[in-house]
């Protein structure tokens, strides 16, 4: 479906997690700036810049005389570290979301900044190119390579981006054994249980160190066993390498490891809790 396969997540079963902590994890995407003291919803500290940047967003899909107003006008601003959960019904806006701010799907008004680029200004060429180093997509179906090996798929983005095959696998082979597949690593998709397809999957999404993972129900085909370890190692392997998430969920539980709910409806953000949600 994402031809150039920029996409992936994590895990490892840690404590309790605390909401409060994310943000302390500085990485090298995280720009440092005055000017950010107390926005809502950032539990990080006074000076992280906004590392994805959504103003006026407009989309409509039209099919014959039928026209449907996907995202309205839309605003959202994601800080450095932070992990945010969308909610909402079916049919609200919220993959389309997704892919419009990860450069996958192109809005029709307003603008997508990610670490202050204008994705929607870039050629398809470029983007393509900034995507697989700044950004990590994990779906609900995985979207891996069948015919390619887990550590194959997981180092893609690297060979894509033109590192030398024994290097790209290298990194591979270390996140693979982050998320506890390190036995796994020449077997192919279907040799894989659903939770640890998605787990390669996770590997993949950190495979280039991104600044965002944007992940579209990724436990939506897992069980609850899979679902929490793989929401443990995206939260976990995303807060040691200072990436941001935006999740979008059905499940109340894979809510709770958002630290800031956008809850969206025919469009618009409804809500957006500053209070972090993740209960201690
Ligand atoms: N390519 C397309 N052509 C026409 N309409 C589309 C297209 N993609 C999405 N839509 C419509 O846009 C609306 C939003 O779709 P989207 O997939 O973003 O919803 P969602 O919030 O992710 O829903 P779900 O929770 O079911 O995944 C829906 O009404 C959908 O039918
Ligand atoms: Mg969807």
């Amino acid at each position: 479906m994402f031809p150039d396969a920029t996409l992936a997540v994590t895990s490892a079963v840690g404590d309790a997690y605390r909401p409060a902590d994310r943000g302390k994890h500085r990485n090298r995407h995280q720009l440092l700036t005055p000017g950010t003291a107390g926005r809502r919803g950032y539990r990080g500290g006074p000076s992280v810049k906004p590392i994805l940047q959504l103003k006026g967003v407009g989309k409509t899909y039209r099919r014959g005389d039928e026209r449907v107003d996907v995202l309205v006008d839309f605003d959202f601003t994601l800080d450095a570290g932070e992990f945010v959960v969308v909610t909402g019904p079916s049919g609200a806006g919220k993959s389309t979301l997704l892919h419009i701010a990860g450069g996958l799907d192109a809005p029709d008004s307003g603008t997508v900044a990610v670490a202050g680029q204008d994705v929607w200004s870039m050629s398809g060429g470029a983007r393509a190119a900034f995507r697989r180093r700044n950004l990590g997509f994990v779906f609900q179906f995985f979207n891996l390579v069948p015919m390619l090996t887990a550590v194959e798929n997981v180092s893609l983005p690297l060979v894509l981006d033109g590192m030398p095959a024994r290097s790209a696998d290298a990194r591979a082979e270390e996140l693979l054994e982050r998320v506890g597949l390190g036995d796994r690593a020449r077997h192919r998709p279907a040799e894989l249980s659903g939770g640890q397809m998605q787990r390669v999957a996770v590997a993949r999404a950190l495979v280039a160190r991104p600044s965002i993972i944007l992940a579209d129900e990724p436990t939506g085909n897992l069980d609850s066993h899979s679902s929490t370890e793989v929401l443990d190692l995206l939260r976990s392997l995303s807060d040691e390498d200072g990436a941001a998430v935006v999740m979008v969920t059905h499940d109340e539980a894979a809510a709770r490891y958002g630290s800031r709910e956008l809850h969206l409806v025919d469009g618009r953000a409804s809500a957006i809790d500053a209070a972090p949600i993740g209960k201690p």
